[in-house]
Parts: structure tokens; sequence; C-alpha cells
């Protein structure tokens, strides 16, 4: 028997909705297979909290998480609470906290008709970004000086490890020689002359661990570019925190939107939790009006399922996204349909059904 405590966070806005339908997949597949037992706990923590409580989480939250075999979180950020506020105190402090230095963000095409990308298949459109996700420009380190005073300077300061970069880049490489796939580093080592000179050198010495990968290396501008133009170029690109979070969202532009993007915050080591989450925000523009797109938060379940080593639920999760976007129909606003968050969802669970 494979079971395992999920702790629920849904967040805000958006998040509170779409978690909602990742909970039916999930216990869709409890009730497939015979196997695999969920045990959920609902943490009412994110930005209403706040407002209630002064804290975005419980003063000992991450202790609470930390028995959890993963937390599946839906989104936050809420318009009357400043976003530094909320974002550092409840999601980033997670993935710093339990050291998820790893974001794996797929940019794959489920289905043709959703790129806007003209003449490009679902063959041309196929990789995988890992985003470094513990410090970097996310260091959170910085200062405030002179504050209203005409000399004022603000710093935000970009630390970069050796440990830190290493194991990502490490990281990025043993999955391109799992998949026998070409890696791509991006970075920007000829305007950021400390960070990403660093960064470049660190990923032409680990490559000499792995002669069989073949590498190639691109500036982030002209890698946005690429991503566009030709994104048949990438397999598996490794990048740097902020590069990885901006590139992501073009990534999903050029795959179906944010409705339909996924990411899963890991902990290699499995020292603690690792968070799977849809790309997407709190969506405060289409919040509590049922238009929310479930697809990605539902694309999250089956990243979680492969963390769990249940591959053939990841599979078959990944395969029925497919099958329910070829039913235009059926689909949220944001792609054309008529559907609703939780019609799609309903949708979804009746499609893996049949897949069974
Ligand atoms: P957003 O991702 O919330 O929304 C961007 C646009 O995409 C909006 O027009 C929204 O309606 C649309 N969209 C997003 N998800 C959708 C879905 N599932 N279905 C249909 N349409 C969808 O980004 P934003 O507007 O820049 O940020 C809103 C808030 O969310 C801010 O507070 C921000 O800090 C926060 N945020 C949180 C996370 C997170 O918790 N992981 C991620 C990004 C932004
Ligand atoms: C994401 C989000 C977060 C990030 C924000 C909300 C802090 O944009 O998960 O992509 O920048 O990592
Ligand atoms: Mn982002």
């Amino acid at each position: 028997m494979n079971k395992k405590k999920i702790a629920l966070i849904p967040g805000d806005g958006i998040g509170q909705e779409v978690i909602k339908q990742g909970v039916k997949v999930l216990k869709t597949v409890e009730s497939l297979d015979e196997n695999i037992e969920f045990e959920f706990t609902d943490f009412p923590w994110g930005c209403e909290y706040y407002l209630e409580t002064g804290k975005m989480m419980a003063e000992d939250g991450l202790d609470q998480l930390s028995s959890f075999d993963s937390i599946y979180l839906g989104a936050v950020g809420y318009p009357t609470v400043p976003d530094h506020i909320s974002l550092w105190d409840l999601l980033l402090k997670i993935r710093k906290g339990f050291d998820q230095y790893v974001n794996l963000r797929p940019v794959k095409l489920l289905h043709p008709g959703l790129t806007p990308l003209k003449g490009k298949s679902r063959e041309d459109i196929d990789f995988l970004v890992i985003r470094e996700n513990s410090e970097g420009e996310y260091s959170g380190k910085g200062d405030w000086l002179f504050e209203g005073n005409p000399e004022e300077v603000v710093l935000q300061t970009g630390v970069f490890s050796r440990k830190g970069t290493e194991r990502i880049i490490r990281y990025a490489f043993e999955e391109a020689r799992r998949q026998k796939k070409k890696l791509t580093s991006i970075s920007k080592a000829n305007a950021l002359n400390y960070s990403m000179v660093f960064w470049d050198q660190v990923f032409n010495e680990v490559a000499t661990d792995y002669p069989e990968v073949e590498t190639e290396s691109y500036l982030v501008d002209a890698a946005s570019m690429f991503f566009v133009r030709e994104p048949e170029r990438f397999e598996i690109v490794v990048t740097s925190n902020l590069f990885g979070d901006i590139l992501t969202d073009l990534g999903a532009a050029i795959t179906g939107g944010l409705g339909v993007a996924t990411g899963a915050n890991i902990n290699p080591e499995k020292k603690y939790p690792s968070m799977f989450e849809p790309v997407h925000g709190s969506a405060p523009d289409i919040a509590g009006k049922g238009l929310a797109n479930p697809l990605a938060a539902i694309w999250s379940v089956a990243q979680m399922m492969d963390f769990f080593g249940e591959k053939q639920w990841s599979d078959k999760i990944e395969k029925t996204l497919e099958d329910v976007l070829v039913h235009e129909s059926e689909l949220t606003p944001d792609m054309g349909g008529k559907s609703t968050t939780d019609g799609l969802g309903d949708f979804f669970c009746l499609k893996l059904k049949e897949l069974k």
C-alpha cells in the first residue's frame, strides 16, 4: 500500500478553486487504485488568514508541514496585502525553508491548437526548464539607504553560492544524462559580470563530468527570442531563479497560457517535503467567478504522482489532459471553451475513469 500524507494549502483567489479540482483528481486516482491511499490535511493559510491574524502561516507552520509527503499549493496573493509580504512569508518561505532548490517546469504542448506559434507542432515544443529555486536573484538580501533623500539608493543582491549553483547544474546534467537529452544553460554573463560569469564557469566545470551530454549555452535575451521562434532548439534547460521565473511564463504563453502550466518544487534529498503547484498566481481579475482553468493544478498532480514513484498515474493524468484538451467546449474560457472550473474538473475525472 502506497499511503501518502498530503498537505493542502489552497491559498488565495483562484488557488482555492483549482486545488479543489486537483483534490477531486487525487480522490479519483485513489478510487481506481486499491494500492494507493491519500490522507489530506487542509491548511487555511494565505492572505485572508493574514488579515485576521497578522501572519501568513502559523508560527510553527514549517514544523507542522515537515511530516507530510508532499504539499499541494494553489496560489498566494491578494490585492490588499503587499506581495512582498504575502509571498515571502508563505510561498518563498516554504521553498527556502524546505530547501526545494529544484523547480521543474515542463514547457510541453499538449494539444497543437494551444500554441500561438505559427507552424509549430507538439514535437517542436517539448522541453523541461530546471529553475534554480533557492537563491540567486531571490536571495532576499539587499539594503535601502537614505530613504526619502535625493541620495536614496536601493540594493537587491543576487547570491550565487558554489553549493547552490553547483547542485542545480549537477541535477540538470543528471537529468539530461538519464533522459539522453541536450542540456542548455541560460545565463547573462555579458552584463552580470559576477553572478553569471560564475554560473557559466560552474556549468563548464560540471560539464567535464558528463562528456556524454551535449550542451549549449545562451544569453537570456537571445534565449527568449528562440523560445518563440525556434522552441525546438530546447530539450532540457537549466537557469537561475529569476530567469527561470520569467522564461516559464513565456513557456506557458507558447503552450496554451498560465491555465495549463505546472511546476514542482523539489527537495531531491527528500529531507523535507516537496511542493507541487500551478505556475500561475491567484488571478484576482477572475477569482470567485468559476472562470479559472484547473488544468495547470491538475498537471501538478501528475508531477506529484511521478515524485511518489507512481509513474503510471502521472502518465495517465498527462494522457487525460491530452484527451480533455480535444473537447474545446468542455474547456474554460481562457481556452475558448464555455465550461467552468468545476465543470472542467468533473469532465477531467470522467475521462480519467474512462482511460482505466
Ligand atoms: P496571475 O498568474 O495570477 O494572472 C495573470 C493573468 O493570467 C491574469 O489575467 C489571470 O486571469 C490569468 N490566469 C492565471 N491563471 C489562470 C487560470 N488558471 N485560468 C485562467 N486564467 C488564468 O499573475 P498576476 O496577475 O501577475 O498576479 C496575481 C497575484 O498572484 C499577485 O499577488 C502575485 O504576486 C501572485 N502570484 C502568485 C503566484 C504563486 O502563488 N505561485 C504566482 C504568480 C503570481
Ligand atoms: C512563480 C511566482 C513566484 C516566483 C512569485 C509569486 C514569488 O511568480 O512561482 O512563478 O517568482 O517564483
Ligand atoms: Mn512566476
